[in-house]
Protein backbone atom coordinates (compact mmCIF):
# COMPACT_ATOMS: atom_id res chain seq x y z
CA UNK A 1 0.00 0.00 0.00
CA UNK A 2 0.97 3.42 -0.49
CA UNK A 3 1.63 6.18 1.95
CA UNK A 4 -0.72 9.23 1.44
CA UNK A 5 2.10 11.15 1.11
CA UNK A 6 3.74 8.92 -1.26
CA UNK A 7 0.75 8.81 -3.40
CA UNK A 8 0.30 12.74 -3.64
CA UNK A 9 4.18 12.45 -4.64
CA UNK A 10 3.22 9.60 -7.25
CA UNK A 11 0.43 12.00 -8.34
CA UNK A 12 2.78 15.04 -9.06
CA UNK A 13 5.11 13.06 -11.18
CA UNK A 14 2.61 11.55 -12.96
CA UNK A 15 0.90 15.33 -13.88
CA UNK A 16 4.29 16.78 -14.32
CA UNK A 17 5.55 13.46 -16.45
CA UNK A 18 1.65 13.88 -18.65
CA UNK A 19 2.52 17.73 -19.06
CA UNK A 20 5.81 17.10 -20.16
CA UNK A 21 4.82 14.74 -22.36
CA UNK A 22 2.02 17.13 -23.83
CA UNK A 23 4.57 19.88 -24.47
CA UNK A 24 6.89 17.83 -26.27
CA UNK A 25 4.33 15.99 -28.57
CA UNK A 26 2.78 18.86 -29.29
CA UNK A 27 5.98 21.20 -29.88
CA UNK A 28 6.70 18.53 -31.99
CA UNK A 29 3.82 17.84 -34.28
CA UNK A 30 2.83 21.66 -34.83
CA UNK A 31 1.69 20.02 -38.26
CA UNK A 32 -1.36 18.28 -38.34
CA UNK A 33 -1.54 16.08 -42.11
CA UNK A 34 -4.04 14.51 -41.60
CA UNK A 35 -6.69 16.49 -43.52
CA UNK A 36 -9.30 15.06 -45.37
CA UNK A 37 -10.78 17.01 -48.07
CA UNK A 38 -14.20 18.58 -47.62
CA UNK A 39 -14.53 21.31 -50.41
CA UNK A 40 -15.18 20.32 -54.24
CA UNK A 41 -12.13 17.61 -55.28
CA UNK A 42 -10.27 16.46 -58.35
CA UNK A 43 -7.42 14.40 -59.45
CA UNK A 44 -6.45 16.84 -62.81
CA UNK A 45 -6.87 20.07 -61.72
CA UNK A 46 -8.50 23.27 -60.20
CA UNK A 47 -9.80 26.52 -60.58
CA UNK A 48 -11.27 28.65 -58.08
CA UNK A 49 -12.63 32.61 -58.86
CA UNK A 50 -14.76 34.87 -57.76
CA UNK A 51 -17.09 34.30 -60.88
CA UNK A 52 -19.03 31.48 -61.71
CA UNK A 53 -18.35 32.24 -65.42
CA UNK A 54 -14.96 32.74 -64.87
CA UNK A 55 -14.30 29.73 -62.96
CA UNK A 56 -15.87 27.89 -66.11
CA UNK A 57 -13.50 30.04 -68.86
CA UNK A 58 -10.42 28.30 -66.72
CA UNK A 59 -11.70 25.29 -66.65
CA UNK A 60 -12.37 25.54 -70.53
CA UNK A 61 -9.05 26.66 -71.08
CA UNK A 62 -7.15 23.70 -69.00
CA UNK A 63 -9.57 21.09 -71.33
CA UNK A 64 -8.42 22.45 -74.13
CA UNK A 65 -4.90 21.45 -72.87
CA UNK A 66 -3.86 25.23 -71.76
CA UNK A 67 -1.84 25.07 -68.32
CA UNK A 68 -1.97 27.02 -65.27
CA UNK A 69 -0.74 30.22 -66.68
CA UNK A 70 -2.89 30.02 -69.94
CA UNK A 71 -6.02 29.41 -67.65
CA UNK A 72 -5.00 32.59 -65.38
CA UNK A 73 -4.49 35.05 -68.59
CA UNK A 74 -7.80 33.64 -69.64
CA UNK A 75 -9.53 34.30 -65.75
CA UNK A 76 -8.02 37.54 -65.84
CA UNK A 77 -9.54 38.49 -68.83
CA UNK A 78 -13.04 36.98 -67.72
CA UNK A 79 -12.98 38.48 -64.77
CA UNK A 80 -12.65 42.03 -66.10
CA UNK A 81 -15.99 40.98 -67.88
CA UNK A 82 -18.00 39.15 -65.63
CA UNK A 83 -16.93 40.47 -62.53
CA UNK A 84 -16.68 44.56 -62.59
CA UNK A 85 -16.01 45.54 -59.36
CA UNK A 86 -12.65 44.32 -59.45
CA UNK A 87 -11.60 41.94 -62.38
CA UNK A 88 -10.02 44.17 -64.50
CA UNK A 89 -8.03 45.36 -67.35
CA UNK A 90 -7.93 49.48 -65.80
CA UNK A 91 -5.73 47.92 -62.47
CA UNK A 92 -3.50 45.81 -61.08
CA UNK A 93 -1.99 42.80 -59.68
CA UNK A 94 0.87 40.32 -58.40
CA UNK A 95 1.33 36.76 -59.79
CA UNK A 96 2.97 33.92 -58.24
CA UNK A 97 3.76 30.98 -59.73
CA UNK A 98 5.15 27.50 -59.14
CA UNK A 99 6.30 25.45 -61.93
CA UNK A 100 5.87 21.61 -61.60
CA UNK A 101 9.91 21.08 -61.99
CA UNK A 102 9.98 23.51 -58.78
CA UNK A 103 10.47 26.84 -60.17
CA UNK A 104 9.21 29.72 -58.95
CA UNK A 105 8.85 33.11 -60.09
CA UNK A 106 6.67 36.67 -59.09
CA UNK A 107 4.96 39.33 -61.36
CA UNK A 108 4.51 42.31 -60.81
CA UNK A 109 2.36 44.25 -62.77
CA UNK A 110 1.12 46.49 -60.09
CA UNK A 111 -0.20 50.20 -61.24
CA UNK A 112 2.11 53.18 -61.78
CA UNK A 113 1.80 56.78 -60.64
CA UNK A 114 2.01 59.25 -63.97
CA UNK A 115 4.62 61.19 -65.01
CA UNK A 116 3.08 64.16 -63.80
CA UNK A 117 2.27 62.86 -60.31
CA UNK A 118 3.64 64.69 -57.38
CA UNK A 119 3.98 64.26 -53.63
CA UNK A 120 1.53 66.11 -52.41
CA UNK A 121 -1.27 65.95 -55.24
CA UNK A 122 -3.58 65.42 -52.65
CA UNK A 123 -3.15 68.47 -50.53
CA UNK A 124 -4.45 71.77 -50.04
CA UNK A 125 -2.83 74.96 -49.44
CA UNK A 126 -2.89 74.37 -45.91
CA UNK A 127 -1.34 70.86 -46.75
CA UNK A 128 -4.26 68.89 -45.56
CA UNK A 129 -5.74 65.96 -47.39
CA UNK A 130 -8.45 66.87 -49.65
CA UNK A 131 -11.16 64.15 -49.04
CA UNK A 132 -12.21 61.62 -51.83
CA UNK A 133 -9.31 63.15 -54.40
CA UNK A 134 -7.36 59.95 -54.38
CA UNK A 135 -10.33 57.60 -54.11
CA UNK A 136 -13.04 59.13 -56.68
CA UNK A 137 -12.50 60.47 -60.28
CA UNK A 138 -9.95 60.84 -62.66
CA UNK A 139 -6.83 61.98 -60.31
CA UNK A 140 -7.41 58.60 -58.36
CA UNK A 141 -6.05 56.12 -60.89
CA UNK A 142 -2.41 54.80 -61.55
CA UNK A 143 -1.31 53.76 -65.02
CA UNK A 144 -2.69 50.20 -65.16
CA UNK A 145 -0.98 47.18 -65.74
CA UNK A 146 -3.02 44.12 -65.78
CA UNK A 147 -2.66 44.01 -69.73
CA UNK A 148 1.12 44.34 -69.83
CA UNK A 149 1.05 41.38 -66.96
CA UNK A 150 -0.80 39.02 -68.86
CA UNK A 151 1.10 39.38 -71.73
CA UNK A 152 4.50 39.03 -70.28
CA UNK A 153 3.12 35.78 -68.02
CA UNK A 154 1.26 34.34 -70.86
CA UNK A 155 4.72 35.13 -72.94
CA UNK A 156 6.51 32.89 -70.13
CA UNK A 157 4.94 29.77 -70.28
CA UNK A 158 1.62 29.96 -72.63
CA UNK A 159 1.19 27.31 -74.92
CA UNK A 160 -2.32 28.30 -76.27
CA UNK A 161 -2.23 30.73 -78.51
CA UNK A 162 -2.61 34.52 -77.21
CA UNK A 163 -5.78 34.69 -79.07
CA UNK A 164 -7.50 31.76 -77.94
CA UNK A 165 -6.66 32.56 -73.98
CA UNK A 166 -8.84 35.88 -74.70
CA UNK A 167 -11.44 34.98 -76.77
CA UNK A 168 -13.78 33.73 -74.24
CA UNK A 169 -13.59 36.93 -72.80
CA UNK A 170 -14.76 38.61 -75.38
CA UNK A 171 -17.49 36.37 -76.49
CA UNK A 172 -18.72 36.72 -72.57
CA UNK A 173 -18.83 40.80 -73.08
CA UNK A 174 -20.24 40.20 -76.79
CA UNK A 175 -23.03 37.26 -75.74
CA UNK A 176 -23.26 38.73 -72.31
CA UNK A 177 -23.65 37.17 -69.14
CA UNK A 178 -26.03 36.54 -66.69
CA UNK A 179 -25.24 38.42 -63.23
CA UNK A 180 -25.93 36.65 -59.72
CA UNK A 181 -27.98 38.49 -57.19
CA UNK A 182 -25.13 39.67 -55.15
CA UNK A 183 -24.02 41.82 -58.30
CA UNK A 184 -27.51 43.28 -58.91
CA UNK A 185 -27.72 44.67 -55.25
CA UNK A 186 -23.68 45.99 -56.24
CA UNK A 187 -24.42 47.55 -59.23
CA UNK A 188 -27.87 49.18 -57.89
CA UNK A 189 -26.28 50.42 -54.83
CA UNK A 190 -23.30 52.16 -57.29
CA UNK A 191 -25.43 53.90 -59.93
CA UNK A 192 -25.35 56.97 -58.58
CA UNK A 193 -21.73 57.38 -58.22
CA UNK A 194 -21.70 56.03 -61.29
CA UNK A 195 -23.87 58.90 -62.96
CA UNK A 196 -21.48 61.53 -60.43
CA UNK A 197 -18.57 60.44 -61.70
CA UNK A 198 -19.43 59.76 -65.43
CA UNK A 199 -22.17 62.95 -65.83
CA UNK A 200 -23.68 60.00 -68.32
CA UNK A 201 -25.12 56.10 -68.44
CA UNK A 202 -22.48 53.26 -68.81
CA UNK A 203 -23.67 49.97 -69.25
CA UNK A 204 -23.90 49.14 -65.55
CA UNK A 205 -26.66 52.02 -64.88
CA UNK A 206 -30.20 50.79 -64.82
CA UNK A 207 -33.23 52.93 -64.54
CA UNK A 208 -35.52 50.30 -63.46
CA UNK A 209 -33.11 48.52 -61.54
CA UNK A 210 -31.26 45.09 -61.96
CA UNK A 211 -32.45 42.08 -60.80
CA UNK A 212 -30.20 38.68 -60.21
CA UNK A 213 -30.53 36.63 -63.66
CA UNK A 214 -30.38 40.40 -65.97
CA UNK A 215 -28.04 39.77 -69.22
CA UNK A 216 -25.42 42.13 -69.26
CA UNK A 217 -23.41 43.03 -72.54
CA UNK A 218 -20.48 44.93 -72.61
CA UNK A 219 -19.86 45.55 -76.72
CA UNK A 220 -17.24 48.96 -76.12
CA UNK A 221 -15.45 46.32 -74.17
CA UNK A 222 -15.33 43.33 -76.10
CA UNK A 223 -14.17 45.78 -79.17
CA UNK A 224 -10.90 46.96 -76.74
CA UNK A 225 -10.51 42.69 -75.89
CA UNK A 226 -10.61 42.07 -79.57
CA UNK A 227 -7.72 45.25 -79.94
CA UNK A 228 -5.56 43.62 -77.20
CA UNK A 229 -6.42 40.05 -78.83
CA UNK A 230 -5.08 41.41 -82.13
CA UNK A 231 -2.39 43.39 -81.20
CA UNK A 232 -0.89 42.36 -77.52
CA UNK A 233 -0.32 45.06 -75.34
CA UNK A 234 -0.29 47.51 -78.68
CA UNK A 235 -3.69 47.18 -78.09
CA UNK A 236 -4.14 49.13 -75.06
CA UNK A 237 -1.29 51.10 -74.24
CA UNK A 238 -1.03 53.08 -77.53
CA UNK A 239 -3.57 52.97 -80.52
CA UNK A 240 -7.32 53.87 -80.14
CA UNK A 241 -7.79 52.27 -76.71
CA UNK A 242 -4.94 54.49 -75.42
CA UNK A 243 -6.60 57.37 -77.69
CA UNK A 244 -9.67 56.48 -75.51
CA UNK A 245 -7.73 56.64 -72.08
CA UNK A 246 -6.36 59.89 -72.61
CA UNK A 247 -9.77 61.44 -73.94
CA UNK A 248 -11.03 60.50 -70.60
CA UNK A 249 -8.28 61.97 -68.81
CA UNK A 250 -8.49 65.16 -70.31
CA UNK A 251 -12.02 65.11 -70.63
CA UNK A 252 -12.32 65.07 -66.41
CA UNK A 253 -8.72 66.68 -65.27
CA UNK A 254 -6.55 63.41 -65.15
CA UNK A 255 -3.03 62.81 -65.63
CA UNK A 256 -2.06 59.95 -67.32
CA UNK A 257 -1.07 60.40 -71.10
CA UNK A 258 -0.11 58.29 -74.08
CA UNK A 259 3.30 58.93 -72.82
CA UNK A 260 2.78 56.83 -69.51
CA UNK A 261 0.98 54.29 -71.01
CA UNK A 262 3.52 53.60 -73.29
CA UNK A 263 5.83 53.57 -70.75
CA UNK A 264 4.33 50.90 -68.40
CA UNK A 265 6.17 47.73 -68.19
CA UNK A 266 5.19 45.23 -65.75
CA UNK A 267 8.16 43.65 -63.31
CA UNK A 268 9.23 40.06 -63.01
CA UNK A 269 10.18 40.26 -58.89
CA UNK A 270 12.48 37.96 -57.06
CA UNK A 271 9.79 35.72 -55.08
CA UNK A 272 10.12 36.11 -51.52
CA UNK A 273 10.60 33.48 -50.12
CA UNK A 274 10.50 31.93 -46.21
CA UNK A 275 9.90 28.97 -44.01
CA UNK A 276 6.62 27.60 -41.84
CA UNK A 277 7.78 24.39 -39.97
CA UNK A 278 8.16 22.09 -42.65
CA UNK A 279 6.44 24.39 -45.05
CA UNK A 280 8.21 26.52 -47.51
CA UNK A 281 6.35 29.97 -48.31
CA UNK A 282 6.63 31.56 -51.72
CA UNK A 283 5.25 34.99 -51.92
CA UNK A 284 5.11 38.38 -53.37
CA UNK A 285 7.80 41.05 -52.01
CA UNK A 286 7.75 44.81 -52.51
CA UNK A 287 5.99 46.73 -53.43
CA UNK A 288 3.91 44.52 -51.84
CA UNK A 289 3.94 44.46 -48.28
CA UNK A 290 2.15 41.30 -48.11
CA UNK A 291 4.76 38.66 -48.53
CA UNK A 292 7.16 39.93 -46.03
CA UNK A 293 4.59 40.70 -43.58
CA UNK A 294 2.79 37.18 -44.00
CA UNK A 295 6.67 35.40 -43.32
CA UNK A 296 7.34 37.87 -40.23
CA UNK A 297 4.35 36.97 -38.48
CA UNK A 298 4.53 33.29 -39.74
CA UNK A 299 7.81 33.20 -38.12
CA UNK A 300 7.34 34.79 -35.78
CA UNK A 301 3.98 32.71 -34.44
CA UNK A 302 6.25 29.32 -35.17
CA UNK A 303 8.05 30.45 -31.72
CA UNK A 304 4.45 30.19 -29.70
CA UNK A 305 3.42 26.34 -30.35
CA UNK A 306 0.39 27.38 -31.48
CA UNK A 307 -1.57 23.78 -31.74
CA UNK A 308 -2.00 24.34 -27.49
CA UNK A 309 -4.27 26.74 -27.99
CA UNK A 310 -7.94 26.42 -29.19
CA UNK A 311 -8.81 28.12 -32.89
CA UNK A 312 -10.09 31.65 -32.28
CA UNK A 313 -9.49 31.15 -28.33
CA UNK A 314 -8.35 34.60 -26.15
CA UNK A 315 -4.56 33.59 -26.18
CA UNK A 316 -4.65 32.48 -29.73
CA UNK A 317 -6.08 35.96 -30.54
CA UNK A 318 -4.21 37.88 -28.86
CA UNK A 319 -0.87 36.31 -29.89
CA UNK A 320 -2.19 36.79 -33.48
CA UNK A 321 -2.62 40.54 -32.78
CA UNK A 322 0.45 40.95 -31.32
CA UNK A 323 2.47 39.54 -33.77
CA UNK A 324 0.06 41.88 -36.41
CA UNK A 325 0.64 44.55 -34.88
CA UNK A 326 4.28 44.45 -35.15
CA UNK A 327 3.99 43.03 -38.69
CA UNK A 328 1.87 46.04 -39.46
CA UNK A 329 4.01 48.77 -37.82
CA UNK A 330 7.00 48.15 -39.73
CA UNK A 331 4.78 48.23 -43.05
CA UNK A 332 3.90 51.47 -42.49
CA UNK A 333 7.76 52.58 -41.72
CA UNK A 334 9.57 50.88 -43.78
CA UNK A 335 7.84 49.65 -47.05
CA UNK A 336 7.08 51.18 -50.45
CA UNK A 337 7.93 50.88 -53.80
CA UNK A 338 11.99 49.03 -53.90
CA UNK A 339 12.66 50.64 -57.21
CA UNK A 340 12.52 54.42 -55.13
CA UNK A 341 14.15 53.48 -52.32
CA UNK A 342 15.29 50.37 -50.98
CA UNK A 343 12.93 48.15 -48.56
CA UNK A 344 14.96 45.80 -46.19
CA UNK A 345 13.36 42.78 -46.98
CA UNK A 346 15.69 40.77 -45.81
CA UNK A 347 16.45 42.52 -42.66
CA UNK A 348 13.05 42.32 -41.54
CA UNK A 349 11.86 38.53 -42.25
CA UNK A 350 15.90 37.66 -40.81
CA UNK A 351 15.64 35.19 -37.87
CA UNK A 352 17.61 37.46 -35.57
CA UNK A 353 15.35 40.87 -36.11
CA UNK A 354 11.99 38.43 -35.53
CA UNK A 355 13.38 37.14 -32.65
CA UNK A 356 13.94 40.86 -30.81
CA UNK A 357 9.88 42.10 -32.09
CA UNK A 358 8.92 38.93 -30.68
CA UNK A 359 10.70 38.91 -27.37
CA UNK A 360 8.53 42.09 -25.91
CA UNK A 361 5.17 39.76 -26.24
CA UNK A 362 3.15 38.82 -23.22
CA UNK A 363 1.62 35.72 -23.46
CA UNK A 364 -1.09 37.45 -21.21
CA UNK A 365 -0.39 41.17 -21.37
CA UNK A 366 -1.70 43.23 -24.07
CA UNK A 367 0.93 45.79 -26.17
CA UNK A 368 -1.25 49.18 -26.60
CA UNK A 369 -0.44 50.48 -30.29
CA UNK A 370 -1.18 53.94 -28.97
CA UNK A 371 2.02 54.88 -28.01
CA UNK A 372 3.70 54.52 -31.43
CA UNK A 373 1.24 56.27 -33.54
CA UNK A 374 -2.54 57.45 -34.56
CA UNK A 375 -5.06 56.60 -37.35
CA UNK A 376 -8.58 55.96 -37.36
CA UNK A 377 -9.93 53.30 -39.78
CA UNK A 378 -12.38 55.32 -41.89
CA UNK A 379 -14.04 52.83 -44.35
CA UNK A 380 -15.66 55.35 -47.11
CA UNK A 381 -16.76 52.74 -49.33
CA UNK A 382 -17.08 48.98 -50.13
CA UNK A 383 -13.48 47.87 -51.44
CA UNK A 384 -12.58 45.54 -53.81
CA UNK A 385 -9.89 43.46 -55.36
CA UNK A 386 -9.92 39.76 -56.18
CA UNK A 387 -7.72 36.63 -55.98
CA UNK A 388 -7.94 33.27 -58.30
CA UNK A 389 -6.21 30.04 -57.94
CA UNK A 390 -5.35 27.41 -60.63
CA UNK A 391 -3.26 24.26 -60.38
CA UNK A 392 -3.55 22.33 -63.51
CA UNK A 393 -2.76 18.55 -64.46
CA UNK A 394 1.06 18.80 -64.43
CA UNK A 395 1.04 20.47 -60.70
CA UNK A 396 1.74 23.88 -62.17
CA UNK A 397 0.15 26.54 -60.03
CA UNK A 398 -0.91 30.19 -60.86
CA UNK A 399 -2.03 32.47 -57.49
CA UNK A 400 -3.03 35.57 -59.03
CA UNK A 401 -4.49 38.77 -57.14
CA UNK A 402 -5.83 42.18 -59.12
CA UNK A 403 -7.63 44.65 -58.09
CA UNK A 404 -8.83 48.42 -58.92
CA UNK A 405 -8.59 49.17 -55.38
CA UNK A 406 -12.56 50.35 -54.39
CA UNK A 407 -15.35 48.73 -55.59
CA UNK A 408 -15.28 50.00 -59.59
CA UNK A 409 -11.88 51.70 -58.83
CA UNK A 410 -12.18 55.71 -59.29
CA UNK A 411 -15.52 54.58 -60.51
CA UNK A 412 -14.53 56.50 -63.97
CA UNK A 413 -15.57 54.54 -67.15
CA UNK A 414 -13.25 55.04 -70.26
CA UNK A 415 -16.10 56.11 -72.85
CA UNK A 416 -15.89 54.27 -75.66
CA UNK A 417 -13.50 51.89 -74.35
CA UNK A 418 -15.85 50.12 -72.05
CA UNK A 419 -13.71 49.62 -68.30
CA UNK A 420 -13.65 51.16 -65.24
CA UNK A 421 -10.16 52.73 -63.95
CA UNK A 422 -8.45 51.69 -60.47
CA UNK A 423 -8.17 54.44 -57.92
CA UNK A 424 -4.94 52.72 -56.42
CA UNK A 425 -3.32 55.98 -56.01
CA UNK A 426 -5.12 56.25 -52.76
CA UNK A 427 -2.50 53.28 -51.62
CA UNK A 428 0.42 55.70 -51.26
CA UNK A 429 0.67 57.64 -48.45
CA UNK A 430 -0.96 60.91 -49.69
CA UNK A 431 0.66 62.73 -46.22
CA UNK A 432 2.42 60.97 -43.61
CA UNK A 433 0.07 60.17 -40.50
CA UNK A 434 -2.99 60.17 -42.66
CA UNK A 435 -4.52 57.03 -42.84
CA UNK A 436 -5.97 56.09 -46.13
CA UNK A 437 -9.05 54.10 -46.53
CA UNK A 438 -7.62 51.08 -44.80
CA UNK A 439 -6.71 53.14 -41.52
CA UNK A 440 -3.11 52.38 -43.22
CA UNK A 441 -0.43 55.08 -42.22
CA UNK A 442 2.62 55.11 -44.49
CA UNK A 443 5.23 57.75 -44.48
CA UNK A 444 8.48 58.92 -47.15
CA UNK A 445 9.11 55.11 -48.41
CA UNK A 446 5.37 55.20 -49.91
CA UNK A 447 5.10 58.66 -50.57
CA UNK A 448 3.87 59.77 -54.39
CA UNK A 449 6.70 60.04 -56.96
CA UNK A 450 6.17 59.96 -60.52
CA UNK A 451 6.09 56.45 -61.99
CA UNK A 452 6.31 54.93 -58.66
CA UNK A 453 4.36 52.01 -57.76
CA UNK A 454 1.82 52.51 -54.52
CA UNK A 455 2.47 49.82 -51.48
CA UNK A 456 0.19 47.30 -51.70
CA UNK A 457 -1.14 44.40 -49.03
CA UNK A 458 -1.64 42.04 -51.91
CA UNK A 459 -0.69 38.33 -50.71
CA UNK A 460 -0.91 35.82 -53.56
CA UNK A 461 1.21 32.78 -51.83
CA UNK A 462 1.90 29.52 -52.44
CA UNK A 463 2.99 27.01 -49.80
CA UNK A 464 5.27 23.96 -49.99
CA UNK A 465 5.51 20.86 -48.09
CA UNK A 466 8.35 19.10 -48.01
CA UNK A 467 9.36 20.43 -51.44
CA UNK A 468 6.44 19.14 -53.11
CA UNK A 469 2.94 22.10 -54.05
CA UNK A 470 0.90 22.33 -51.47
CA UNK A 471 -1.46 25.10 -51.04
CA UNK A 472 -2.15 28.13 -53.23
CA UNK A 473 -3.67 30.81 -51.35
CA UNK A 474 -4.70 34.38 -51.35
CA UNK A 475 -7.64 37.15 -51.09
CA UNK A 476 -9.06 40.74 -51.25
CA UNK A 477 -9.98 42.68 -48.56
CA UNK A 478 -7.41 45.81 -48.35
CA UNK A 479 -5.31 45.83 -45.02
CA UNK A 480 -7.01 42.83 -43.89
CA UNK A 481 -5.69 40.63 -46.98
CA UNK A 482 -2.23 39.84 -45.33
CA UNK A 483 -4.52 38.42 -41.89
CA UNK A 484 -7.09 36.42 -44.04
CA UNK A 485 -3.73 34.69 -45.88
CA UNK A 486 -1.90 34.36 -42.34
CA UNK A 487 -4.79 32.30 -40.53
CA UNK A 488 -5.80 30.60 -43.92
CA UNK A 489 -2.23 28.96 -43.76
CA UNK A 490 -2.74 28.72 -39.99
CA UNK A 491 -6.27 26.77 -40.04
CA UNK A 492 -4.57 24.41 -41.82
CA UNK A 493 -1.54 23.97 -41.13
CA UNK A 494 -1.84 24.16 -37.55
CA UNK A 495 -5.78 22.82 -36.60
CA UNK A 496 -5.58 20.10 -39.58
CA UNK A 497 -8.39 21.79 -41.34
CA UNK A 498 -9.27 20.91 -44.74
CA UNK A 499 -8.75 23.69 -47.82
CA UNK A 500 -12.50 24.35 -47.46
CA UNK A 501 -12.97 24.19 -43.67
CA UNK A 502 -9.66 26.71 -43.76
CA UNK A 503 -11.41 29.17 -45.85
CA UNK A 504 -14.91 29.35 -44.31
CA UNK A 505 -13.53 29.69 -40.65
CA UNK A 506 -14.19 32.89 -38.92
CA UNK A 507 -11.43 35.78 -39.11
CA UNK A 508 -10.39 38.41 -37.54
CA UNK A 509 -7.65 40.88 -37.91
CA UNK A 510 -5.64 43.61 -36.17
CA UNK A 511 -3.25 46.51 -38.24
CA UNK A 512 -1.37 47.99 -35.12
CA UNK A 513 -3.42 51.14 -35.79
CA UNK A 514 -5.95 51.35 -34.65
CA UNK A 515 -5.47 49.33 -32.07
CA UNK A 516 -9.06 47.57 -32.54
CA UNK A 517 -9.85 43.60 -33.63
CA UNK A 518 -11.83 43.67 -36.83
CA UNK A 519 -13.79 40.75 -36.94
CA UNK A 520 -16.87 38.76 -38.76
CA UNK A 521 -19.79 38.24 -37.47
CA UNK A 522 -19.85 35.49 -34.83
CA UNK A 523 -15.94 34.60 -34.84
CA UNK A 524 -15.89 34.53 -30.98
CA UNK A 525 -18.07 33.34 -28.36
CA UNK A 526 -19.51 35.23 -25.54
CA UNK A 527 -16.83 33.90 -23.02
CA UNK A 528 -14.06 34.49 -25.55
CA UNK A 529 -15.54 37.76 -26.06
CA UNK A 530 -15.15 38.51 -22.64
CA UNK A 531 -11.91 36.98 -21.83
CA UNK A 532 -10.61 39.34 -24.46
CA UNK A 533 -12.47 42.48 -23.17
CA UNK A 534 -10.84 41.71 -19.67
CA UNK A 535 -7.83 42.09 -21.63
CA UNK A 536 -8.62 45.62 -22.57
CA UNK A 537 -9.21 44.24 -26.12
CA UNK A 538 -11.76 46.44 -28.38
CA UNK A 539 -13.63 45.40 -31.29
CA UNK A 540 -15.57 46.08 -34.24
CA UNK A 541 -17.87 43.72 -36.31
CA UNK A 542 -16.86 43.51 -40.14
CA UNK A 543 -19.84 41.32 -41.08
CA UNK A 544 -17.25 39.68 -43.66
CA UNK A 545 -13.83 39.82 -43.68
CA UNK A 546 -11.89 38.67 -47.01
CA UNK A 547 -12.88 36.41 -49.84
CA UNK A 548 -9.87 33.73 -49.65
CA UNK A 549 -9.91 31.58 -53.26
CA UNK A 550 -7.49 28.91 -52.43
CA UNK A 551 -6.59 25.06 -53.48
CA UNK A 552 -4.90 22.84 -51.44
CA UNK A 553 -2.98 19.41 -52.65
CA UNK A 554 -3.88 16.63 -50.44
CA UNK A 555 -1.19 13.78 -49.96
CA UNK A 556 -2.06 11.19 -52.36
CA UNK A 557 -2.35 13.65 -55.02
CA UNK A 558 -6.33 15.04 -54.68
CA UNK A 559 -6.96 18.55 -55.63
CA UNK A 560 -9.01 20.60 -53.24
CA UNK A 561 -10.59 23.41 -54.03
CA UNK A 562 -11.71 25.99 -51.11
CA UNK A 563 -13.78 28.62 -52.70
CA UNK A 564 -14.99 31.37 -50.51
CA UNK A 565 -18.61 30.03 -50.87
CA UNK A 566 -20.22 31.49 -48.05
CA UNK A 567 -19.26 34.89 -47.92
CA UNK A 568 -19.76 35.13 -51.75
CA UNK A 569 -19.99 34.24 -55.62
CA UNK A 570 -17.07 31.97 -55.54
CA UNK A 571 -16.86 28.69 -57.14
CA UNK A 572 -14.45 25.84 -58.16
CA UNK A 573 -13.98 23.45 -60.96
CA UNK A 574 -12.04 20.22 -61.31
CA UNK A 575 -11.99 18.07 -63.89
O1 LIG B 1 -3.19 46.74 -53.18
C1 LIG B 1 -3.84 46.81 -52.15
O2 LIG B 1 -3.42 46.47 -51.07
C2 LIG B 1 -5.26 47.33 -52.23
N1 LIG B 1 -5.41 48.20 -53.34
C3 LIG B 1 -6.17 46.16 -52.29
C4 LIG B 1 -7.60 46.58 -52.31
C5 LIG B 1 -8.48 45.53 -51.86
O3 LIG B 1 -8.09 44.45 -51.52
C6 LIG B 1 -9.88 45.86 -51.78
N2 LIG B 1 -10.66 44.66 -51.63
N3 LIG B 1 -11.38 44.20 -50.95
Amino acid sequence: MLSRSSFILFRLLFSALLGLFILLVSGCSTIKTTQLPTGPTSTEDMVVTASPDATKVGSHILAQGGNAVDAAVAVQFALAVTYPRAGNIGGGGFAVVRWHDGESRTLDFREKASRHASRDMYLDADQNVIPGLSLRGHLASGVPGSVQGMYELHRWKGVLPWQQVIQPAIDLATEGFEITADQAQVFNRYQERFLDINHHDIPLTKKEGWNAGDRLQLPDLAATLERIRDQGPEGFYAGRTAQLITQEMESGGGLIDYEDLKRYQAKWRLPLKGTFHDYSVITMGPPSSGGVALIQMLKGLEQFKLNRYEHNSAPYTHLLVEVEKRAYADRATYMGDPDFAPVPVDYLISDAYIDERMAGIDKEVVTPSSDIKEGNVEVVESVQTTHFSIVDKAGNAVGITTTVNSYFGSKVWVDGAGFFLNNEMDDFSAKPGVPNQFGLLGNEANSIRPEKRMLSSMTPTILEKNGDLFMVVGSPGGSTIITTVLQTILNATVFGMSMQEAVDAKRFHHQWMPDIILHETNTFSDAVMNELKLMNYTFQDRGKIGLCDAIMVHENGVLEGGPDSSRGDDTAIGH
